[in-house]
């Protein structure tokens, strides 16, 4: 269950709702924003499309009903509604959509076909390169045709391991061509337009402040009603208490242990649960951007949502600035621009419109259009272009602050980390294991992740007092949980950054132990490269393993031998042993990556099914399904 979160952007309700005028409900889930922006792109053009005669109304899944009743009586109401619904890690729905679909999707058999009377449409975001590719798109509708509700277009499934506006693009036609005929009637005047939409290029007013204008700072510690509620809208400022590198000096690569410091900001945690982190960017990223926009880096600016009429752009109050002013560009930048991921053709497109040179606008144009197709492909996406990396290219484009801001860098997104201690062990830490994301991009740019850089050139207060670095962070829960009797068998399977939220299972364990609980069996399967320079924790999992928190510890090297040993050749080592914790009640957790481990672990669990239970795949597939079922088979993975 995710706690309902207070969101910057409010929808208002029409004081007297216009019994005449015809109304399309745009839903969105949406985690990094984009599902989000989709759908305000559709309320956009159907401005431009309908004339204003339809009222399209963008709404926030979480913000619809206060609780299930709400839901339904809400959508009783409704006659067209559509969709725009982002897939997350393992075909998880985004948190603001996470209440809606457990209620839509899981509960559908009890409620029969009451959503007849309701016309849809359904866009999924997703990526191909995951196993439930747009899962919450496709169940949620099917849940709508088990309902009875009626599809105008078939399941939109966006990837954005391709172009997914280029998708988007292509489901919309099909959308206006089955929505045109409904919600245009024979005798209106004006008919719909006919020319392809260019969409109208957001912008901020910006107001810049004389060198004397004292800045604000955001405020990171909201009250609601009394109690802090932190969460991805409201995260509150933590410090960071300790740094530490946990891989060996022999070591190429980097993995750092990350402590913050949570006394006094209200925030709690579970062991198993996410943090979300929001990064800086690095300073040379910034000062890089600054001089690309013209502006020195102190400059003090404020943005405002308002235009001339007074009136909110971007349709329903939509654009509301992503921090207070007045601000100082650096901080701005730093904190709230995403200058590295390859810019979307929205972007382009908006950069296009402040740039000087007629060559330069072009073929900005040009790759922003469909037309412009396999150019963006291949040279914004598959060359992995930054944002930086194309401005640098187009010299003469010159966006206002205004535009900038609000249509060619997103904002800057947290990141979300498996937290890697236990409340039990750690009340006022918040343990974070994450490793150094750097390579070279084919365009010769040396990347760096943004957090993980982040992370490690922090300042921790063990080594430098009260100028230690800080983050806003908050906490997101997880089902990713220990059961609730500890004598019940574990396994656990989480190699690399993947042991993070079994260090956490683990001092729960030790702590359970200490206080003269009885512990049932527990495995895990831990896996690095070599024992000399990435066997992180390598201590303290001993210790764990001689003071009997855990009964087995399997580690496999995979770069040491000959041949490659991973986590799922040391379950086959031990199928019996797992067979005989699973099918006598216990629980597998698999942390770490989605899209090779992960998946190559529950193939394992498959052949290990079959074999020690003497079935055939079919029937070793349902026992999967099942253990899935009783939540005995749960994923963290990314
Ligand atoms: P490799 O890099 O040598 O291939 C942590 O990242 C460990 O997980 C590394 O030892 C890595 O091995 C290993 N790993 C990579 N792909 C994996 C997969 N598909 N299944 C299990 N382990 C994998």
């Amino acid at each position: 269950q995710v706690a309902p979160r207070k969101l910057a952007v409010q929808v208002p309700e029409p004081e007297v709702e216009d019994l005449t005028q015809k109304k399309v409900t745009v839903f969105f889930g949406t985690q990094t924003g984009t599902a989000e922006g989709f759908a305000k792109a559709l309320a956009e053009e159907a401005k431009v499309r309908y004339d204003k005669r339809v009222i399209f109304k963008v709404v926030d899944l979480d913000e619809y009903g206060a609780d299930d009743d709400e839901y339904e009586e809400r959508l009783k109401k409704e006659k067209l509604v559509l969709f725009t619904l982002a897939t997350y890690g393992d075909g998880e729905p985004t948190d603001n959509a996470a209440r809606f679909y457990k209620w839509f999707v899981e509960g559908k058999e009890s409620r029969g076909d009451w959503l007849s009377g309701l016309n849809y449409g359904v866009f999924g975001l997703g990526n191909r390169q995951y196993e439930h590719f747009n899962e919450v798109a496709k169940k949620v509708d099917q849940a709508l045709l088990d309902q009875g509700a009626k599809q105008l277009v078939p399941c939109g499934l966006g990837d954005d391991d391709q172009c997914i506006e280029d998708d988007f693009a292509a489901w919309r036609e099909q959308l206006w061509a089955a929505l045109d005929p409904l919600l245009i009637d024979a005798n209106d005047a004006t008919p719909a337009v006919t020319t392809p939409y260019t969409a109208a290029i957001l912008e901020y007013r910006v107001v810049i402040h004389d060198n004397e204008t004292k800045v604000v700072e955001e405020m990171y510690d909201p009250k609601v009603n009394g109690h802090a509620m932190h969460d991805v809208n409201h995260p509150c400022r933590a410090n960071v208490a300790v740094r530490r590198e946990l891989h060996t000096p022999e070591s190429d690569r980097s993995c750092i242990h990350l402590e913050f410091d949570i006394r006094n900001t209200g925030l709690m945690y579970g062991t198993g649960d996410h943090v979300g982190v929001y990064p800086e960017n690095l300073p040379e990223n910034v000062e890089e951007a600054a001089k690309l926009l013209g502006y020195c880096l102190d400059t003090r600016f404020t943005l405002h949502a308002d235009d001339e009429d007074g009136s909110p752009l971007g349709g329903g109050g939509s654009l509301v600035p992503p921090f207070p002013g007045p601000c100082d560009l650096r901080t701005a930048l730093a904190r709230y621009a995403d200058l590295i991921t390859p810019p979307r053709k929205a972007a382009l497109a908006a950069l296009a419109a402040h740039t000087s040179d007629a060559t330069e606008r072009d073929r900005l144009k040009f790759l922003a259009s469909p037309l412009g197709k396999d150019e963006y492909q291949q040279w914004i996406t598959a060359n992995q272009r930054s944002l930086l990396e194309v401005m640098i290219e187009f010299p003469s484009a010159r966006p206002p602050l205004g535009v900038f801001f609000a249509a060619v860098a997103p904002r800057l997104q947290a990141r979300y980390y498996s937290i890697s201690s236990s409340p039990r062990f750690a009340p006022d830490r918040i343990h974070v294991t994450c490793s150094l994301v750097y390579g070279v991009s084919p365009t010769g740019r040396f990347h760096r992740g943004v957090c993980s850089t982040w992370m490690k050139n922090s300042l921790p207060v063990t080594e430098v007092g009260s100028k230690c670095s800080w983050a806003p962070i908050f906490v997101r829960q997880s089902n990713f949980k220990l059961p609730a009797d500890p004598t019940v068998p574990i396994i656990m399977v989480g190699p690399g950054t993947g042991l993070a939220p079994f260090r956490g299972f683990l001092q729960e364990r030790a702590y359970l132990k200490e206080s003269g609980q009885t512990l049932g069996p527990a495995l895990l399967f831990f896996g690095c490269r070599n024992r000399k320079l990435d066997y992180i924790y390598e201590d303290e999992l001993n210790g764990f393993f001689e003071n009997g928190v855990i009964s087995g510890l399997s580690v496999a090297f995979s770069r040491e031998g000959p041949t490659k040993e991973y986590v799922q050749h040391k379950m086959v080592g031990q199928a019996s042993t797992v067979w005989e914790m699973l099918s006598g009640g216990g629980y597998l957790y698999v942390c770490g990556d989605a899209k090779g481990m992960a998946r190559d672990v529950h193939r394992t669990l498959h052949t290990i099914i079959q074999e020690q239970d003497s079935v055939d795949s079919t029937k070793a597939e349902a026992i999967v399904k099942q253990l899935q079922t009783e939540g005995r088979y749960l994923r963290d993975v990314w």
